[in-house]
C-alpha cells in the first residue's frame, strides 16, 4: 500500500475510546479514574490486554509506566507516543486516553498494513499525569526523564495518607525495569486541546509551539478555634477569612502582572468545617502559568508578600510550601513544522498555538525532540464530565499523528 493513502481505523479508535470511558463511568458522562485507583488498574489492565493480543514487547518500569514496542527493521533509537489513563476527580473521557488510544491506533494500522518502519515504534502510558490525587503531576515522565527522584515521589501521599510507591505497588504496576530514559529519535503527544482556541479559529488540529511554565504551591494556615456565638468579631484569628482574601490575590495577579498569565486556587480544605466554629486551619492550592518563566517567579513573590502581610493581619500563622515547578518548554522546532505540514498534506486545517496546559511532553521534551497534536474540545471545556470532542476530530488527529509517527520512524 501506498504509504501516504494510509489512514487509521476512526471507528476502532471511537471502540477503544468507548471502552476505556466505562472504566470509572460517571453518572454525569465523564470518568473518575485518579491514578493509581481500582478504575486506574483496570484501564491499565485493558490496555495491557490489547497490546498483549499485537505481539508487542511490553515492559512495565518501576514508576508503572506502561511501554508497547514494536520493532523497526533496525537497532535504532524508537519513535514514541502516548499519553495519560488517569483522570481529574469527575473528569473527561478524552483528557489523557486520547493520546494513549491513538497511539495504539497507529501500532494497530502499521501492523494491519504489515509497514515495517526502520525505527521501532513505542505506545506509552506515564503514570500519574494528572497530579490530582497525588501531587506534583507528570512523574512518570518526570522520573523516566531524570528530573525527578523517583523515591520522593514513591513518598507523595494522597488525602488519606496513602503513599503514591504503596499505591502502585498495590495495583500491581510497580514493573523491574528501571524508570530511566533511553534515546528516543522523536516523541509525539496526542491530546485534546482543553481550551477554546481551535473551536473559536474553526481549525481542527493544533500544534502548539510549547508549554506554559507551571508553579504549584501549598498554603497551610493556622487560626483559632472557638464557639461562633459567643466570639465577638474583633480579635477572631479566623483562618478562613486569610484564606478568603488570598484566593482573591490569586485571582486578580494576572492582571496585575500583566502578559500571558493565569492563577488560579482550585483546592481547599477547612477545618474542623462545622458551621458553628470559627475555623483554624486551612490549605489551599495555588497555580500560577506563563510563558515567561521569569514573570512566574516574580508573580510568586509578589503574591507571598501578600499572604504574609494578609496572615498577620488576620493573626493567623502561614506556611508556604513550592510544591513543583516545571519551565516553559518549547517544543522542536523541525518536528512542529512537521506537523503543521502533515495537518496541510492530509488536508485537515490547522493553528500554531500555544498549550496552557501541562502534559507529559514537557519533560520529555527535555530527553527528545517532542512536538504535540491537539484537536478541538467543544465549548473548550476540559477537566470535566462533559468534556467532548467529536469522533471525526478524533480520528483527523489520529491521522495527523500516524504520518507524523511514520515520516519519523522511517528516518535513518
Ligand atoms: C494537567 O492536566 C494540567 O494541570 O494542565
Ligand atoms: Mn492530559
Ligand atoms: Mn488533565
Amino acid at each position: 500500500m501506498e504509504l501516504d493513502k494510509l489512514r487509521v481505523n476512526g471507528r476502532r479508535l471511537q471502540a477503544s475510546l468507548e471502552a476505556m470511558a466505562e472504566i470509572g463511568a460517571t453518572p454525569g458522562g465523564g470518568v473518575h479514574r485518579l491514578a493509581l485507583s481500582d478504575e486506574d488498574k483496570g484501564a491499565r489492565d485493558l490496555f495491557v490486554s490489547w497490546l498483549a493480543g499485537m505481539d508487542l514487547e511490553i515492559v512495565v518500569d518501576e514508576m508503572g509506566n506502561i511501554f508497547g514496542e514494536r520493532p523497526g527493521d533496525k537497532v535504532l533509537p524508537p519513535v514514541m507516543t502516548g499519553s495519560h489513563i488517569d483522570s481529574q476527580p469527575k473528569g473527561g473521557r478524552f483528557d489523557g486516553i486520547l493520546g494513549v488510544m491513538g497511539g495504539l491506533e497507529v501500532l494497530r494500522t502499521l501492523s494491519e498494513n504489515d509497514i515495517e518502519t526502520k525505527r521501532p515504534v513505542v505506545v506509552v502510558n506515564w503514570t500519574n499525569e494528572e497530579g490530582s490525587r497525588f501531587s506534583p503531576p507528570m512523574v512518570g515522565s518526570g522520573v523516566w526523564s531524570g528530573e525527578l527522584d523517583i523515591n520522593w515521589v514513591f513518598d507523595r501521599t494522597d488525602i488519606n495518607g496513602k503513599k503514591l510507591g504503596e499505591e502502585l505497588e498495590r495495583i500491581g504496576y510497580k514493573g523491574s525495569a528501571a524508570a530511566r530514559s533511553r534515546p528516543v529519535h522523536a516523541y509525539y503527544e496526542y491530546h485534546v486541546e482543553q481550551g477554546p482556541v481551535l473551536e473559536c479559529e474553526g481549525k481542527i488540529i493544533g500544534v502548539p509551539k510549547g508549554i506554559f511554565s507551571i508553579h504549584w504551591s501549598d498554603v497551610y494556615l493556622d487560626g483559632t478555634a472557638n464557639q461562633v456565638g459567643p466570639t465577638p468579631m474583633e480579635g477572631r484569628n479566623d483562618a478562613l477569612c486569610s484564606a478568603a482574601e488570598m484566593i482573591l490575590k490569586v485571582n486578580k495577579l494576572p492582571s496585575k502582572m500583566g502578559d500571558n498569565m493565569v492563577a488560579t486556587v482550585g483546592e481547599i480544605q477547612n477545618y474542623p468545617n462545622s458551621r458553628n466554629v470559627i475555623p483554624d486551619h486551612v490549605h489551599f492550592t495555588v497555580d500560577i502559568r506563563s510563558w515567561d518563566d521569569d514573570l512566574v517567579s516574580r508573580a510568586w513573590d509578589d503574591l507571598r508578600n501578600d499572604f504574609k502581610v494578609i496572615a498577620s493581619r488576620r493573626g493567623c500563622d502561614i506556611r508556604l510550601e513550592e510544591t513543583w515547578k516545571v519551565n516553559h518548554m518549547p517544543f522542536d522546532e523541525r518536528l512542529v513544522n512537521g506537523v503543521l505540514k502533515t495537518a496541510d498534506q492530509l488536508g485537515y486545517s490547522n493553528h500554531f498555538m500555544v498549550s496552557g496546559a501541562g502534559h507529559d511532553a514537557s519533560y520529555m521534551a527535555m530527553t527528545a525532540p517532542t512536538a504535540m497534536i491537539f484537536v478541538p474540545s467543544i465549548g473548550g471545556r476540559s477537566h470535566v464530565e462533559v468534556e467532548n470532542t467529536t469522533w471525526e476530530d478524533c480520528e483527523a488527529g489520529a491521522n495527523v499523528l500516524l504520518h507524523a509517527v511514520l515520516k519519523s520512524a522511517m528516518e535513518g
